[in-house]
């Protein structure tokens, strides 16, 4: 099947994807990071230059579902419920659904729908195994996983990228497809996912808040002095430049609105890469 890209409306989706990040303070640059091992990923297992684009913007848009998760569920400081876990399990179909008839939805539909499937058949929503999934969903499975373990959140740090490759070649043939987990570990030894990790964006820092831990983005022009406001708590930091990252120094805790922006530069860089006005896409049940 081919799909006819307009610009403008691949901006549009992208844009609604980056919604996303706005009700999710835990995962700032998440969609950003995901989408890059993707891509990576999907170079290194030799996918066409289509495919490698449609795993990048799927990466961008796999959380889209998350928007229909309640505050209390999506920024709850612990650990879930059982009841918690159900609601959250659902946020792929709920994701397709907030998708609706959009022009490219035949492009991101499993990149939403399969990313937290499991190579063994024991991931959600519908848990089936690696063979019946699509190449996109197996890699931004690992992809997606990858990040999670490697991000700090309100009531954990996160992993080294050590310790989380151990973890993705383990769990190679369980959760992940061994084809991915091993270009993950791959990539990892050859340092080409450095520029990747603990980054919101293409040379944009992450740093943990001093206050709850998860992640604070500032601006990419961000510089020596500036201030920046975390999404969780809400603090308010002065930047102090030290080396290559910024030191941050608690001023106040704000009560104003978070005022949510798209990553305007990923946009660009995703719109750029588009590599034909036509791009193929593989059908929903593709083995290969
Ligand atoms: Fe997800």
């Amino acid at each position: 099947m081919t799909v006819k890209i307009e610009r403008e409306v691949l901006e549009s989706l992208l844009t609604m994807a980056s919604f996303v990040e706005a009700r999710d303070a835990y995962t700032g640059g998440h969609a950003w990071r995901v989408s890059q091992y993707g891509k990576l990923l999907a170079e290194e297992m030799g996918l066409a230059k289509d495919d490698v684009f449609v795993v990048r913007l799927g990466g961008l848009v796999h959380d889209l579902g998350k928007v229909g998760v309640s505050d209390t569920v999506l920024n709850k400081k612990g650990a879930l419920t059982n009841d918690e876990f159900a609601l959250m399990h659902q946020h792929p179909e709920a994701g397709v659904a907030a998708l609706g008839d959009h022009p490219l939805a035949a492009i991101v539909r499993e990149a939403i729908l399969e990313h937290h499937e499991r190579y063994d058949g024991e991931g959600y929503p519908t848990r089936r195994p690696g063979a019946s999934l699509t190449v996109i969903g197996r890699i931004l499975g690992v992809a997606d996983a990858f990040d999670a373990m490697t991000s700090t959140r309100a009531y954990r740090a996160g992993m080294t990228g050590d310790r989380a490759i151990a973890i993705v070649t383990e769990e190679a043939g369980r959760q992940f497809d061994p084809a991915a987990a091993e270009a993950m570990a791959s990539l990892f030894r050859d340092g080409a996912l450095s520029h990747v990790l603990g980054h919101a964006g293409e040379e944009h820092l992450m740093l943990n808040c001093p206050v709850c831990g998860p992640m604070i983005a500032p601006s990419e022009d961000a510089h020596d002095g500036d201030t920046t406001v975390c999404p969780s708590c809400r603090g308010r930091f002065a930047l102090h430049r030290h080396g290559e990252t910024f030191d941050l120094e608690l001023q106040e805790v704000t009560t104003t609105l978070y005022m949510p922006q798209p990553d305007r530069r990923a946009v660009r860089s995703v719109l750029s890469a588009l590599p034909s006005r036509r791009l193929k896409v593989r059908e929903a049940v593709d083995r290969s």
